[in-house]
């Protein structure tokens, strides 16, 4: 009976690769640029206790103070349950973005409380501004490499990403030049430029703050709107923080910002502060979206930033990351073959690697699951298949110590993968055609 096949008995590909999707028909064809993250596939892996997963993002909960938080939240619902557990507005509760402002104020932000449209998560707000700029086939500038949650938000919407490449100190103003002349001279839409500035998701690096200045004038000539994603701009390993792009060119940045990595990501709050205009469709496609953020949430974002010393919790954040990033440098140092380099991030959760000549990250990351541990090969931060020798090893979760033995770990996987191919050539030339192999037409 249907009713009792569970979800495995219908897989969705046959072995020969074949979509088995009965509704494959009905789908829009915005659903065709829908599919599962890498990091999604891989999360229920490298999620087993042995594996030392270098691969996700999850902030680490563990120094938050439960135990009050706990007390503030009964005491939320006993005294405002009345509108704590009810609808509120799509804009989103007015003290809490009272306070967001205070939060924005130090990385330089001067925006206003009405400026502001509180969503569910950052990821909530790209959804929306995509929504509101793009149309098929339009463009929008990402660094390379980018967040996959962005990219997959913009596949989503049918918009075309061109990546522009970055440098150590993050991207670079000539190549972001060319990439609208090219575009320019196609005929092509740019609707925006997606930029994460500070400690970037996936590679770790930092946009120079000499640099700030004349990317935002490029875009502004171009007539291109910026959209800068800062979820990691206050876990700079020495409290520092940089100014933020919004702060410098307040009418043509939307800016994004997210309670996940500086308090509780599970509660699932970010907001967008956009020139007054744009806000206002964001409202809107906010109601159209989920009615409203929650309001129980919010309110215990705005409660915990007032009873407690949110300031002093990210300090400690910074200390417990900062800690578990030179793990992680040390161990890439110390065990990592010769030809691989990597950033050396200041703040955030990421670093980017890249591997030697010979090296495929995406075919190579089941065996390093079986030698337990993973990380995320590259190509599933791009939007054009680049990629395959890097990859994005995460810090902020595991133990130093784990961490330490995740990047020795690796180092063996990596040390036999290279030797496979100073001895047998490039993994594609390893595969013959000889007849166990199966082909579309025998499978
Ligand atoms: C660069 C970047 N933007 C947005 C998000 C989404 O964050 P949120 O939890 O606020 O939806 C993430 C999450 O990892 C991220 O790394």
């Amino acid at each position: 009976m249907h009713s009792e096949e569970s979800p495995e008995s219908h897989p969705l590909t046959s072995s020969a690769g074949q979509n088995l999707d009965p509704h494959l028909r009905r789908y829009a064809a915005r659903a065709a640029g829908m599919t599962a993250s890498e990091v999604r596939a891989l999360f229920a892996v490298a999620s087993r206790p042995e594996v030392v997963s270098l691969a996700g993002g999850m902030p680490n909960l563990a120094a938050l103070p439960l135990d009050s938080i706990a007390s503030e939240v009964a005491s939320l619902i006993a005294r405002e349950g009345m509108v704590a557990l009810q609808y509120g507005s799509a804009h989103g509760v007015p003290a809490l973005r009272e306070q967001i402002c205070d939060v924005m104020a130090l990385e330089g932000i001067s925006g206003h409380p009405d400026d502001i449209v509180v969503t569910v998560g950052s990821q909530m707000a790209l959804d929306l501004v995509t929504r509101i700029f793009c149309d098929p086939g339009d463009i929008v500038l990402a660094e390379g490499p980018s967040y996959v949650g962005a990219l997959g938000t913009f596949a989503a919407y049918q918009a075309n990403v061109v990546h522009v490449e970055m440098d150590d100190d993050g991207l670079i103003p000539e190549a972001l030049r060319q990439a609208l002349s090219v575009a320019e001279s196609r005929g092509q839409r740019v609707k925006f430029l997606y930029t994460i500035p500070n400690f970037h998701n996936p590679a770790g690096i930092t946009l120079a703050v000499s640099r700030r200045a004349e990317i935002l004038e490029i875009c502004r000539r171009a007539g291109v709107l910026v959209v800068e994603d800062n979820p990691y701009g206050l876990l700079g390993f020495d409290g520092q923080t940089y100014p933020a792009l919004r702060s410098m060119d307040p009418d043509n940045v939307v800016y994004l910002g997210s309670f996940s990595k500086t308090f509780a990501s599970g509660l699932r709050v970010g907001w967008a502060l956009a020139p007054h205009a744009v806000r206002e469709k964001l409202v809107l496609a906010a109601e159209a979206t989920t009615l409203c953020p929650p309001t129980l949430n919010q309110l215990i974002v705005s409660r915990y930033l007032e009873t407690h010393d949110w300031q002093g919790q990210i300090k400690s954040f910074q200390q417990t990351y900062r800690e578990r990033r030179d793990a992680l440098l040390s161990g890439l140092e110390q065990h990592m073959p010769a030809g691989c380099t990597w950033t050396k991030p200041d703040g955030g959760f990421f670093v980017w690697m890249t591997t030697p000549e010979g090296i495929d990250t995406k075919a190579m990351l089941p065996r390093a699951v079986t030698a337990r541990v993973a990380y995320v090969s590259g190509t599933g931060f791009y939007g054009d298949g680049f990629g395959s020798r890097q990859m994005r090893l995460s810090f902020c979760y595991p133990t130093p110590e784990r961490i330490k033995e995740g990047i020795r770990r690796l180092a063996v996987v990596l040390e036999q993968e290279l030797e496979l191919y100073r001895t047998f050539g490039p993994a594609s030339r390893r595969i013959t055609s000889g007849p166990q192999t199966p082909s579309p037409d025998t499978a």
